[in-house]
């Protein structure tokens, strides 16, 4: 059980420009690792890579010993509703559902919506989210929003967790908040997190930091 990233290569447009140049590394099951870097360094790249939401130019990435690009494009959908829960800078919830119908969607898509309705009261009440099930998301603070789509991400209990800046909208209390429920996740729920950040506190938060300098893994200067 890991992420492995084989001489991972990515390249856009043309004449092709290379972002990342063959990064190989590995993030072993239950850790927390975190993705830093400059802006434009290839931390984003980098993320939908390992968590399956985009393909290497060349080299692999393998998941539990799996290559993603080999699944039926049905398997990988229900690996990555069952198995990796995704954060974003912005919370992508759906607006015309409410707080609630957006934490129980991955599981209504796995048919377990019923089994998982529990879950999802205690992921209101663990993040301070009681009475706000039935708002929508227009008519809940950035900081409730966030939260609402980090409880959607964990509704299926997943194994891996991805965030992208998921504190880049969010004041410094907001901020820690999302952090430590991050890491209650990985340490209480044995969750393997990799969270990409340019807040150089918060990714010393993690077991172990990826610095990108350039699109290679460099030290931080
Ligand atoms: N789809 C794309 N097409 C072309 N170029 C891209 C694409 N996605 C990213 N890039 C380029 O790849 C480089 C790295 O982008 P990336 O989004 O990974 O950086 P980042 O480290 O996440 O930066 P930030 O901290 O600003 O989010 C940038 O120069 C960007 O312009
Ligand atoms: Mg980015």
């Amino acid at each position: 059980m890991s992420i492995e990233a084989k001489d991972v290569v990515k390249e856009f447009g043309s004449p092709p420009q290379r972002i990342l140049h063959g990064l190989s590394f590995t993030i072993a099951d239950g850790e927390f690792v975190s993705i830093s870097g400059r802006s434009g360094s290839g931390k984003s790249t980098l993320l939908y890579i390992l968590s399956t939401l985009d393909q290497p130019s060349s080299g692999r990435v393998l998941i539990d010993g799996r290559d993603p690009a080999e699944l039926s494009v049905a398997e990988l959908h229900d690996f990555r509703n069952r198995q990796l829960g995704f954060v974003f800078q912005f919370h992508y919830l759906l607006t015309e559902l409410t707080a609630l119908e957006n934490v129980l969607l991955p599981a209504v898509k796995a048919g377990e919506g019923a089994k998982r309705a529990e879950r999802a009261r205690s992921l209101f009440s663990e993040f301070q989210l009681e009475g706000k099930e039935h708002k929508r998301p227009g008519q809940l603070s950035g900081g409730e929003q966030q939260r609402v789509a980090i409880a959607r991400a964990l509704i299926m209990e997943p194994r891996y967790i991805f965030a992208d800046e998921p504190t880049g909208n969010l004041d410094v209390a907001n901020g820690l908040i999302v952090m430590d429920i991050l890491k209650r996740a990985h340490r209480e729920r044995g969750a393997t997190v990799a969270l990409v950040t340019h807040e150089p506190d918060f990714a010393a938060m993690a077991q172990r930091e990826i610095y990108l300098v350039d699109g290679r893994i460099g030290a931080r200067s």
